[in-house]
């Protein structure tokens, strides 16, 4: 049977992943895989998500069949919490994903029956995941400009001339906010006018929410999204509850689907459930339920939004205090741009074999395109980074 097999590519941040783990220096730097990581460099349980999970443990009194759709009150509080209400629940039809990954994948395999083969516009360069859980299910993946090598920023007038090309039968996939790989982000008006290209063009949006609350805060991060669903009769949005939780092996995620009324809700709704029933039976409960109880909780909730305000703050922190070494060692503002960038990630721009020399030489890991995650920036060894960048750049 296997002999027809050939290895297939791994994720090259899971490779990473494993090559870092694996490094004895303890001088090492891992600014890859995108955890969030804390001053003593812990990935940490939030203190709103301990507390929930103690009392999800206290309380049950059974691990039976939640059913295919998971956990509707989850997906409800997720909902309200990306949307606020900015479109009629009836047309708002959701199910729980595996993680946000998997959210992605129930979405993407119901456009794919939708638009068998049809094309996927990903952005260039997007999270090296999305093009094979496009592929996966059959889509046809294209790329759409996103990025300035030169200034960092986002090249807005080559994405916005890809898109306002476009036509009913394609696919746009965005970034709500946070992107990853660049941490170069739309501003409001650029999304206005991403909405408006949507609304005339009739591409359909397929939005990654993965990093809600890692940018500006959970208000302005919702403003793309929220901005889209107002604007499109249709829309698909998954949501991560990984980064903004802090539950990445718990896979909490919501696939949320926007129709155009609820007879048309309804049919996407019954061909996500096929969708699940098909691959994974049902979704996973215990991170689902631990998200519903602290967003359903006003003490939870707010304990929850100081602690993610708490690591937004340190990641901008640590991107300002990154850039000023870097400046003052250099006496150029070529790094400035960590500074003003959003999200966990920036993509530096370094050439692959300076990444090489950066792990080989200094033990600092980050992913091959120079993409780096800020919060794994050791504050008290910022000098010592800078240097390093420095030097193998020079
Ligand atoms: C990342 O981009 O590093 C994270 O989203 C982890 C992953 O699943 O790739």
């Amino acid at each position: 049977m296997f002999e027809t097999l050939q290895k297939a590519t791994l994720d090259k941040i899971f490779v990473l992943m494993a090559e870092y783990a694996n490094d004895p220096r303890n001088n090492k730097v891992d600014l890859g895989v995108g955890v969030y990581k804390d001053e003593k460099n812990i990935t940490p349980i939030m203190r709103a998500v301990r507390k929930a999970e103690q009392r999800m443990h206290e309380k049950a009194n059974t691990k039976t069949y939640k059913g295919v759709v998971g956990n509707k009150e989850f997906s409800a509080a997720v909902v309200e919490l990306a949307l606020a209400g900015s479109v009629p629940q009836e047309r708002i039809r959701t199910v729980n994903g595996a993680g946000g990954t998997g959210a992605l994948s129930i979405l993407m395999s119901v456009l794919s029956r939708a638009r068998p083969g049809g094309r996927i516009w990903i952005s260039d360069p997007s999270w090296p995941n999305h093009w094979p859980l496009a592929e996966q299910v059959g889509l046809k993946p294209h790329s759409y400009p996103y990025f300035d090598a030169k200034s960092r920023s986002v090249d807005f007038e080559a994405m916005i001339k890809t898109l306002d090309g476009l036509g009913p039968d394609d696919i746009v996939l965005l970034h709500g906010c946070c992107h990853n790989p660049t941490g170069a982000n739309l501003s409001p008006e650029q999304w206005d006018r991403v909405a408006a290209s949507l609304q005339k063009t009739g591409a359909f949006p397929l939005i990654d929410l993965a990093y809600l609350g890692f940018g500006e805060g959970i208000e302005a991060d919702a403003y793309g999204t929220r901005k889209i669903v107002t604007w499109v009769p249709e829309a698909m949005i998954a949501f991560s509850a990984s980064k903004n939780f802090g539950l990445y092996r718990e896979r909490a995620g919501v696939a949320i689907a926007i129709a155009k009324d609820a007879a048309s809700a309804d049919i996407v709704s019954s061909q996500m459930q096929n969708v699940i029933r098909a691959t994974i039976s049902q979704p996973p409960d215990h991170g689902a339920e631990i998200v519903r109880i602290v967003l359903e909780d006003p003490e939870l909730r707010a304990e929850w939004e100081a602690e993610l305000d708490e690591m937004r703050n340190r990641m901008i922190r640590l991107r300002v205090k990154l850039a000023e070494a870097i400046k003052a060692r250099s006496n150029s503002a070529d790094f400035d741009f960590i500074a003003e960038h959003r999200g966990m990630f920036s993509l530096l721009g370094l050439p692959e074999s300076v990444v090489q020399d950066l792990k080989v030489k200094d033990a600092v890991y980050m992913i091959n395109d120079s993409r780096i995650n800020v919060a794994g920036i050791p504050e008290d060894r910022v000098g010592e980074l800078a240097d390093a960048l420095l030097k193998a750049n020079a």
